[in-house]
């Protein structure tokens, strides 16, 4: 089996990881992130010189890990692997000098990997391992990638024929996702934020004759209420429904500076009618109504690809792909459209940025030679 060693540092996660492989399977050998959320919260979202910094400082220590983790010692590896672009260019450098020391002093090759093709094929990433999919997995292949970065839906006709049907034509998905949290005083990052509170609103919520149900217990969206205390607001759900993004464009591409908008309009409308503690209780209901609209828009957009293109296969990739209600809302979608087309979502943790999937793309990249 050969030994692939992927770096991953272009934007605030420093990852590295080992991957094993052979003609017949993929193995992901350990899959090291070390994520800087902890060092951006407090500005809100990252800051560039301060990641690449903290890059600095971790990377040597996360290789260490993967190699550990992964039972191989750097003379077993056959190729390195690292992300080049897209992404932020300092971090980048990190991880571009780091791979090009380890190749030069190992004598090994290089491999240049995009950060959207990692994404790509993160999808063929299943339970940990890949039992080289690459042969199972038919093409075309519809894929949507929605990340902090990027929101496009690409279709691939084989491995080297990949083009992008339809993009954001401003905000990225992962991007609306974090200035909607910021707007609602959720935090950073807003993905996971926005999800949290919005699970709240869906679990206690309900839409009889057109009135809101709600709990008044929810004064921290970030706590459950309690199921007994739900008593009627009164008011028309319709107060708070936001616009489904694109919804009648005719082609595959999306926007998302509209919704932040009317969302930020919404709160700042009702902050002037509504005492701070209605407010806060209103913040899930906000919450999940953001996230619908947003998924609502991804989902139709696939669906007509879908029904233009007709893939053999759709994926489901990037890290806003981690959000629980898109992933349920695509599944169904897809389901009903046709139950035959394989829909490849992977684990949560191979949505957000890592490093295996930099391996896997750079091992497909070397067998497309
Ligand atoms: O792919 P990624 O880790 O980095 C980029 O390449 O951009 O994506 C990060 C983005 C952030 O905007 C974050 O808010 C979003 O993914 N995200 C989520 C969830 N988890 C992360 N968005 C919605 N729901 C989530 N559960
Ligand atoms: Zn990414």
């Amino acid at each position: 089996m050969k030994h692939i060693l992927a770096i991953e540092t272009s934007c605030d996660e420093t990852a590295a990881s080992v991957v094993g492989f052979d003609d017949k399977k993929v193995i992901i050998l350990s899959n090291i992130v070390s994520s800087q959320i902890d060092i951006h919260k407090k500005y809100g979202g990252v800051v560039p010189e301060v990641a690449s910094r903290a890059h600095l400082e971790t990377i040597s220590l996360v290789i260490k890990e993967a190699l550990i983790n992964a039972k191989v010692n750097l003379k077993q590896i056959d190729y390195f692997a690292v992300t080049y672009e897209p992404g932020l260019i300092g971090s980048l450098l990190i991880g571009i000098q780091t791979a090009k020391t380890l190749a030069w002093a190992m004598n090994k090759p290089l491999i240049k990997v995009n950060h959207l093709d990692g994404h790509f094929y993160s999808a063929l990433i299943q339970n940990d391992k890949i039992v080289y999919p690459i042969l199972n997995t038919k093409y075309p292949i519809l894929s949507l990638l929605v990340s902090g970065g990027h929101t496009q839906l690409m279709l691939a006709k084989s491995p080297t024929n990949i083009k992008i049907i339809g993009q954001t034509q401003d905000d990225a998905a992962g991007e609306a996702f974090d200035k909607a949290s910021q707007i609602l005083g959720l935090g950073y990052p807003g993905g996971p934020a926005i999800s949290a509170a919005a699970e709240i609103a869906s679990c206690c919520h309900s839409r009889e004759g057109g009135n809101l149900y709600y709990s008044d217990s929810i004064l921290d969206p970030r706590v459950k209420p309690e199921d007994d205390k739900i008593f009627d607001y009164s008011l028309p759900i319709t107060d708070y429904q936001l616009p489904i993004p694109m919804i009648d464009s005719n082609d595959l591409n999306f926007s998302y500076s509209g919704l932040k908008t009317a969302l930020l309009y919404k709160y700042q409308n009702l902050s002037k009618t509504l005492p701070l503690q209605s407010l806060n209780t209103l913040i899930p209901l906000l919450a999940y109504n953001f996230q619908d609209s947003l998924v609502k828009s991804l989902v139709l957009k696939v669906i007509k690809a879908a029904k233009k293109y007709q893939p053999k296969t759709i994926t489901l990739v990037g890290g806003v792909a981690a959000n629980k209600y898109l992933r349920e809302e695509l599944k169904s979608a897809t389901q009903s459209l046709n139950p035959s087309i394989p829909l490849l979502v992977p684990d949560q943790k191979f949505c957000t940025d890592n490093a295996a999937m930099i391996a896997v793309a750079a091992i497909i990249k070397l067998k497309n030679k």
